[in-house]
């Protein structure tokens, strides 16, 4: 049973990594950000703001992932049929999101309920598929601090944000700059925040990606798999 913990900043290349691996391996995959997104989607659609009431939103159980890499996906209850699920997997990228959801990931109590829900996922992608690869900022600090390998994933901001504008160019017009200025900011957030901040630690493995395609960085992190025999 193995649990991969990949923290690092924004652009990094978390997902496409982690999915990879975890395809590769046959494990789950986790995004945690996801989840963060989809309780910041959430706190909007209800017009809710304070902790207590967006902590609810967790407790009522109204968000949950579904953690096959090939299909993964961010669902929550539907608000007009509580017997249905609805996929929250696009909007959750959108710029008001990406804008607000570090604001709402620095509040102490949000972090507290999100992460009972994120053990739980992990517990269940062990049970079901054997390992589990995990994405986000505190995973190796925070969520399970006992994980089988610990990588903190990065690039250089440049980097980053030629990846990113990249992916949002799908979506919308952006330039290298806002983009490289909105992940900068949101590094800073996410770094600066005393709740579980985004930070390097000394059991954790650095691995640089700015010189590295996907393929490249996969196959850096599957040899460390391998080395430590962590795959089976
Ligand atoms: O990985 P992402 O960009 O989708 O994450 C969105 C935000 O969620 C990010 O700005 C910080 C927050 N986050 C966090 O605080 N802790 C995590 N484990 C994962 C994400």
């Amino acid at each position: 049973m193995s649990v991969i913990a990949i923290d690092g900043p924004s652009g990094a290349g978390k997902s496409s990594v982690s999915k990879g691996v975890a395809a590769k391996a046959g494990w789950g995959y986790l995004d945690t950000g996801a989840l963060y997104r989809g309780l910041t989607w959430l706190a909007q659609q209800e017009g809710v703001s304070t902790p207590q009431e967006i902590s609810k939103l967790v407790r009522d159980s109204k968000l949950n992932f579904n953690l096959d890499p090939l299909n993964p996906m961010l669902v929550a209850k539907d608000p007009d049929d509580k017997n249905k699920t609805k996929d929250l997997s696009e909007v959750i990228r959108e710029e008001l999101i990406t804008n607000s959801v570090s604001g709402i990931s620095a509040i102490p109590q949000v972090r507290a309920e999100l992460l009972t829900l994120q053990r739980d996922l992990i517990e269940k992608s062990m049970a079901e598929f054997g390992g589990v690869v995990v994405e986000g900022r505190d995973i190796g600090t925070t969520v399970w601090p006992d994980a089988e390998l610990k990588i903190f994933l990065t690039a250089d901001v440049a980097a980053r944000a030629v990846r990113r504008q990249a992916q949002l160019s799908e979506l919308a017009e952006v330039s290298a700059n806002s983009v490289a200025d909105s992940l900068a900011k949101r590094d800073s957030i996410d770094s600066m925040r005393a709740a579980s901040p985004l930070r390097q630690s000394e059991d954790q493995i650095v691995l640089d990606a700015t010189y590295l395609n996907l393929e490249e960085t996969i196959q850096a992190l599957w040899n460390l798999i391998e080395e430590r025999k962590l795959n089976g």
